[in-house]
Order: C-alpha cells, then structure tokens, then sequence
C-alpha cells in the first residue's frame, strides 16, 4: 500500500511524525510535502494529496493542517475523494465503516501525534461495511 501525505507548515510537525509511524509500519510513503515550517498555502497541498489519491498514484492519503479544517476542505474539492476530519479514534473507525474515506485529515495544532497515531491505525485496520453504506459512497462520488 502507498500513501500520499501532504500538510501546510501547521501541520507539518504531525505529517514528519506521521511518516516515520506509516514507515514503521512498512507502508510506502509519498510525501508531496511541505518541506519545512516555512509558511505556505494549505489549498495547494489539500489539492496535490487529492489528486494523488484520484489517480490512484496512491491508495489513500494523509492531510494535515494547523487545525484539519482547510486542507480537508481542499482535498475534498478533488471529485473521487472522501477526506475525513478526525480528531478521535470513534471517529476514524466510523467514517472507515461508512464512509470509506479515502484521505484521513488531522490538526497538527489540535491533535497530539500519540494521538494521531491511534487514529490513522484505526482508520487503516478498520473495513469498510460495504452494504448500504456502498450506495451512499456512490452517492457522493457522482457529486
Ligand atoms: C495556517 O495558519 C492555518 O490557517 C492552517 O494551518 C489551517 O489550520 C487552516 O485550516
């Protein structure tokens, strides 16, 4: 599995973090940055993690800002991607199960990367239920 990771300089602390966790783990990491916490525009990073997933030069996609909010928001304006907020495990476990969020989004500034850690393992080793939860899925991906 390869995962993309992108970030604002907000996030940027959380997605070096997170990248050492998911290569622990032996997952490919593509990180379209940013590099430093030099600041910069969260849109453009929301956007290049979206279109990483959507082409499916990923699998699926980590994003993270100061709060989560803006870089979900960008990443969500890429048609095929389900980009989720999560600030806790309930959380990432639900929209796995009925969202089947493609792209996991997170606040460096909000979410302490112990914790940041629980959550993407929970929305990695969580399954979609498929069902009816599959025709909503659908439903958004035709938005
Ligand atoms: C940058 O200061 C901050 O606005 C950004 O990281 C994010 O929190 C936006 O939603």
């Amino acid at each position: 599995m390869k995962i993309a990771i992108a970030s604002d300089h907000g996030g940027y602390e959380l997605k070096e973090h997170l990248k050492k966790y998911l290569e622990g783990r032996n997952i490919e990491v593509l990180d379209l940055g940013t590099h430093s916490e030099e600041s910069v525009d969260y849109p453009e990073y929301g956007r290049a993690c979206g279109e990483a997933v959507a082409s499916g030069k990923a699998d699926k996609g980590i994003v993270c800002c100061g709060t989560g909010i803006g870089i979900s928001i960008a990443a969500n304006k890429v048609k095929g991607v389900r980009c989720a907020l999560c600030t806790d495990v309930h959380m990432a476990e639900m929209t796995k199960k009925h969202n089947n969020a493609n792209i996991l989004a997170m606040g460096g500034r909000t979410t302490e990367p112990e914790k940041a850690e629980e959550i993407t393992a929970a929305w990695l080793d969580t399954e979609f239920e498929g069902g009816r939860h599959q025709r909503r899925v659908d439903m958004l991906d035709q938005m």
